[in-house]
């Protein structure tokens, strides 16, 4: 499907918008979202805007229990959806001329452009305006969320007059009075709890109406005129919710005002309500006496030491070149692993849709990513996050008839409550218990940190592996086990029997759990022995169990072939792929009916492919491609998590040509709006993906009888490409030419490159010549 392509120029490292444009409004608000891990929002403009707007800003780990919304209540749905909650905007500086209030929707405007800047992370704008009382100015405005001081934003806003003159009112304000576009029932989840101004400063302090969440917002700020600091007397402006200084000065053609704004987010997850309002003023008092320079600079510091590390370089391919970075900075703005309560939302700090902040998408696409590109410890906390909702996934099977310390992770969760709402999904979409467990045995591959497995990860396992053996029921007639009723990746089939992927997922998890019982009883004898009391886990009773589900689990397969069935009847629906979909019919998720798309073949992400990705080693070449080539020309990749799954597949098979589309199309599904719906936010988790794609696509990196090994080819449109891996310790770094392949490392370790074992010293590179991909 093609693209809107000409949303913003390429750029190896900027994302460029040029030309004013109210219908794009809200796709560059999101393309250009800031955020450093515990605040973020989207890129929407300082002054006010009676456009099209959606003006969105978020604190990390904020969330509003909307009550529950859906047309027939069916007995096991949650109260509530979490959701992740647009909070203070924190940004904003209005000015009046002559009594106008600048406002682009209802000026003249020329020049503008729009620019994040990925390498520091700072955004800036400009533009041109002629305001209806024909005054006009010049704007150049920037802001930051800071990196090194995280509850500290910074906004400067100049302004130059052209032409007109007169009196100018310029008002910095902190505006709690804000509504989440997805509210249920329209409702604001804040109240206010406290505010007040001073002469160039303002206070406000917010409550969630529900679960007592305080955010409390502090701005300060410095007036310029002529690049010379100006004195001024502030006129308190207060409304409820909202917390305004006004200013009033004459201005005159030349005349370059400038407002250095700086504020403080600090919330009641981190601090004492009682202590907010302080902890805001030290926060605004040491990014004062830092000075913007500094302060500017040590966010730069951030960002560099994070390229430094995370870094990828195409050669030859600016669109993917600038499409690999906007994916890991997105990602490294959004979750840091700083705060260990944190997860990272399918929408990060750009936008509402999705609510929650945990889904499968963390195990299965953004564990892989913060992995292999920053300290361990990262990766392991999000295990840790996941061990910690143990009991509510317990309590969630529990609600849903399982016993005995099954346990259920929930769909969507903010807290390890399940907080889905559609049956289909809520109860059926199971496989996600399986990405979990999936996760621990990549982790404990990829680091060697096996303690983990004793310390958290078993019980865990345990939880998960308990759910599938009650889930699952012997059927007399296949003389098998069967799933029924449930729903895999491919959320365009609902209530089906015998999802492969999800059979699949269950059989390895069985398995697995009890090989780390087997490790653990071996190796960790005493933690061993605890952890059974702890679980009541019997070893040889479950053994026995659980081999007999897993060997004879029931997978659909299409008589006479490889291809594994995504489920039972599958090849009842009509026999079409998408080649024969008109394009002005997708996305079906837009176009179609949703019983139309139900009883379609139209598969919205990698299903049975997603197993094949999982376990590659589970399966050969020739099984791969019957399978990819049966399900790819039917998957619509509706799903954001989808082509990246497709490109790593497609580069595994030669398919370079497809590897590569479907390479650009999860790379720069946002910056090309591939789905129609940027402006609802960027697809955050997905971007790991993109990430996956190119360094076990491309770069064909896997971990082979236990050594670190490289496949690397460079698609046919790149000069090069060059990445680096942490890999238990030592980072891995691959240069990948034409001809020739450099790896290096910081420390010594043998890796494989294609059939070749290399010994890497810590100090020299080594080149290996590149083979031909299958
Ligand atoms: C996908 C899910 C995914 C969710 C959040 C849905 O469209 O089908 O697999 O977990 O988005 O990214």
């Amino acid at each position: 499907m093609n693209p809107i392509s000409d949303l913003i120029e390429k750029d190896p490292w900027r994302i460029v918008q040029k030309g004013f444009s109210d219908e794009n409004n809200r796709k560059y608000e999101s393309l250009m979202s800031i955020g450093n891990g515990h605040m973020g929002q989207r890129a929407t403009f300082e002054e006010e805007y009676t456009g099209s707007t959606h003006s969105g800003s978020y604190m990390a780990g904020i969330y509003y229990p909307d009550k529950t919304r859906v047309g027939w209540w069916k007995n096991g749905y949650p109260e509530y959806f979490a959701k992740v909650i647009n909070a203070t905007n924190w940004i904003g500086i209005s000015f009046k001329f002559n009594d106008e209030k600048l406002d682009l929707a209802t000026a003249r405007v020329s020049d503008f452009e729009r620019v994040l800047d990925m390498r520091t992370g700072i955004l800036t704008r400009s533009f041109i305006a002629v305001m209806q009382n024909g005054v006009k100015v010049q704007v150049a405005a920037k802001r930051f969320c800071s990196m090194a001081e995280r509850e500290v934003g910074v906004v400067e806003y100049e302004c130059t007059v052209l032409e007109g003159e007169g009196d100018l009112q310029i008002k910095p304000f902190l505006d709690g009075d804000v509504l989440n576009e997805d509210s249920n029932y329209d409702m604001k989840f804040w109240e206010e709890t406290k505010k007040h101004t001073g002469n160039n400063e303002a206070y406000l302090e917010m409550k969630t109406k529900k679960l007592d969440f305080y955010l409390g917002s502090a701005m300060k700020f410095y007036l310029y005129k002529n690049k010379k600091e100006m004195p001024f007397t502030g006129h308190e402006q207060l409304r409820k919710k909202y917390a305004g200084v006004v200013l009033k000065k004459s201005f005159e053609p030349g005349d370059v005002f400038k407002v250095e704004k700086l504020v403080a987010n600090c919330t009641s997850r981190d601090y004492n309500i009682a202590d907010i309002e302080e902890k805001c003023h030290d926060a605004i008092a040491r990014a004062h006496s830092l000075g913007s320079v500094q302060l500017e600079a040590a966010h730069l510091a951030h960002w560099t030491q994070t390229w430094k590390d995370c870094d990828i370089v195409i050669e030859g391919d600016v669109a993917s070149q600038q499409a690999i970075r906007f994916n890991i900075f997105q990602l490294y703005q959004t979750y840091t692993g700083h705060d260990p309560r944190l997860n990272i939302g399918p929408k990060g700090f750009t936008g509402e849709k999705y609510g929650g902040s945990t889904y499968w998408d963390t195990e299965a696409y953004c564990l892989p990513f913060y992995m292999a590109t920053t300290h361990q410890d990262v990766a392991r906390t999000l295990l840790v996050y996941r061990y910690k909702h143990l009991p509510k996934a317990i309590e969630n099977a529990e609600k849903l008839g399982f016993k005995d310390g099954a346990a259920l992770y929930p769909m969507v969760t903010m807290n390890g409550e399940e907080c889905h709402n559609e049956w289909e999904i809520t109860f059926e979409e199971i496989h996600r218990n399986g990405a979990i467990a999936y996760a621990i045995y990549n982790y404990v591959n990829h680091t060697q940190d096996r303690v983990y497995l004793a310390e958290y990860g078993f019980e865990v396992l345990v939880g998960i592996a308990r759910f599938w053996a009650q889930r699952v029921n012997w059927s007399e007639a296949k003389q098998q086990y069967v799933m029924l009723g449930v729903t895999g990746p491919n959320e365009y089939e609902n209530n089906v029997n015998n999802n492969w992927y999800t059979n699949y997922l269950a059989a390895w998890c069985l398995r697995y759990t009890l090989e780390v019982a087997q490790y653990l009883k071996e190796s960790h004898s005493n933690e061993f022995k605890t952890l059974c009391q702890k679980l009541a886990f019997d070893l040889e009773e479950n053994a026995k169990a659980w081999m007999h589900i897993s060997d004879n689990m029931h997978y659909p397969k299409m008589e006479g072939s490889d291809v594994y069935l995504q489920q039972e009847g599958y090849l009842d629906k009509e026999n079409i792929t998408c080649a024969e979909l008109p394009l002005s019919e997708r996305p079906l998720n837009q176009k179609w009916s949703w019983d139309r798309i139900l009883r379609s073949p139209f598969i919205k992400q990698a299903d049975v492919l997603q197993g094949f990705y999982f376990f590659a080693d589970h399966f050969s070449l020739e099984e791969l491609k019957a399978n990819f080539d049966y399900y790819e020309p039917r998957t619509v990749h509706e799903s954001s998590l989808s082509p990246c799954i497709h490109s790593v597949l497609a580069s595994k098979l030669g398919y370079v040509d497809k590897a590569y589309d479907m390479f650009l199309r999860t790379s720069r599904l946002d910056l090309d709006d591939y789905n129609r719906e940027v402006h609802e936010g960027l697809h955050i988790t997905s971007m790991a993906g993109t990430w996956i794609a190119l360094v076990q696509g491309f770069g064909g990196m896997r971990l082979e009888d236990d050594r670190l090994c490289f496949r690397p080819y460079v698609p046919k449109q790149w000069k090069g490409c060059a990445f680096s891996i942490v890999f238990r310790g030592v980072r891995v770094s691959v240069q990948c030419g034409e001809k020739h392949v450099q790896l290096s490392s910081n420390g010594p370790i043998e890796v494989k490159v294609w059939d070749e074992v290399i010994t890497l010293d810590g100090n020299h590179p080594v080149e290996v010549s590149t083979k031909a991909i299958v």
